[in-house]
């Protein structure tokens, strides 16, 4: 690993339950502030042993802009910022847009009545030059024509149909080399068709639906290392005879919010393979 990727994070200063917008949310079970803030903490410090972290400040109107992953799409160097879905999670946008502006990432536009929620539903592939976008609950399929044609890049459109699973990362995760986890369950026929006739079976990592429901394909995978919440015995096996090394990173505060590792974080850069 030659460079190292920056990501950017935010501090849960403000985090919390207030609203309900995807099913693991409820506004009466409320994440612990101590808690939570102890797991970014070591979160950090995990990330930081093999990539660089830049840090954005969090909006006090803005509980979920600890998910920075949601912030927008970055890919060689320029960002399409995001437009979120819910009204709850608008007020972040111009934080983002600024943060993107004054980092000097060139921007990327999409056209205004699209809805697109960045890095949260637009996965870069690992193993060859294409991405991944996850639609139907938060994106707009649309934003798969925006983003091909800026990027001049393949975009997979893969629909999204449970609601547990609403943006492509909580369910799908390219890993380095080409691999890439997954929660069968969370597709529908046709994606899981689409999944399998894309990536080669030997590349395909299933998760089951317990580790799906700790939120292991929200992970975070830098070269051989990769970071998720919680492994099951099994699911580190796997990825580990096939050279990759499981960190596990415990988020359980911002699993009731309905993210993780992956969406506790923001690449700026593109994967290392
Ligand atoms: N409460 C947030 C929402 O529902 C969680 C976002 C998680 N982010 C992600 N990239 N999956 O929008």
């Amino acid at each position: 690993m030659n460079t190292r990727n920056r990501l950017l994070m935010c501090a849960p200063e403000f985090f919390t339950v207030q609203y309900e917008i995807n099913p693991w949310m409820n506004a009466q079970r409320k994440p612990d502030a101590v808690a939570a803030s102890d797991q970014w903490q070591q979160l950090v410090a995990n990330l930081a042993a093999v990539a660089e972290i830049v840090l954005c400040e969090q909006a006090p109107e803005a509980p979920d802009m600890v998910f920075t992953a949601n912030a927008g799409f970055v890919f060689e160097g320029r960002v399409v910022v995001s437009r979120f879905r819910h009204p709850e999670r608008q007020p972040e946008q111009p934080h983002f847009a600024r943060w993107f502006a004054e980092a000097g990432l060139g921007l990327v536009g999409c056209p205004e009545d699209v809805r697109f929620e960045g890095a949260g539903d637009c996965l870069v592939d690992c193993g060859e030059r294409r991405l991944w976008l996850g639609h139907g609950l938060r994106s707009d399929p649309r934003a798969g024509v925006a983003l091909q044609a800026a990027f001049d890049v393949p975009v997979h459109t893969l629909t999204l149909a449970d609601t547990r699973y609403y943006h492509l990362d909580t369910c799908f995760c390219p890993l380095a080399d080409g691999y890439t986890l997954y929660y069968p369950g969370a597709f529908s026929a046709e994606p899981q068709m689409l999944i399998r006739t894309r990536i080669p079976a030997e590349k395909r990592i299933k998760v089951s639906r317990a580790d799906a429901r700790h939120f292991a394909c929200n992970a975070v995978g830098l070269g051989e290392h990769v970071f998720m919440n919680r492994a099951s015995k099994a699911l580190r096996k796997t990825l580990e005879s096939i050279g990759f090394e499981v960190h596990e990173t415990p988020v359980s505060e911002f699993l009731r919010a309905g993210g993780a590792v992956k969406c506790l974080s923001l690449n700026l850069d593109d994967p290392m393979a």
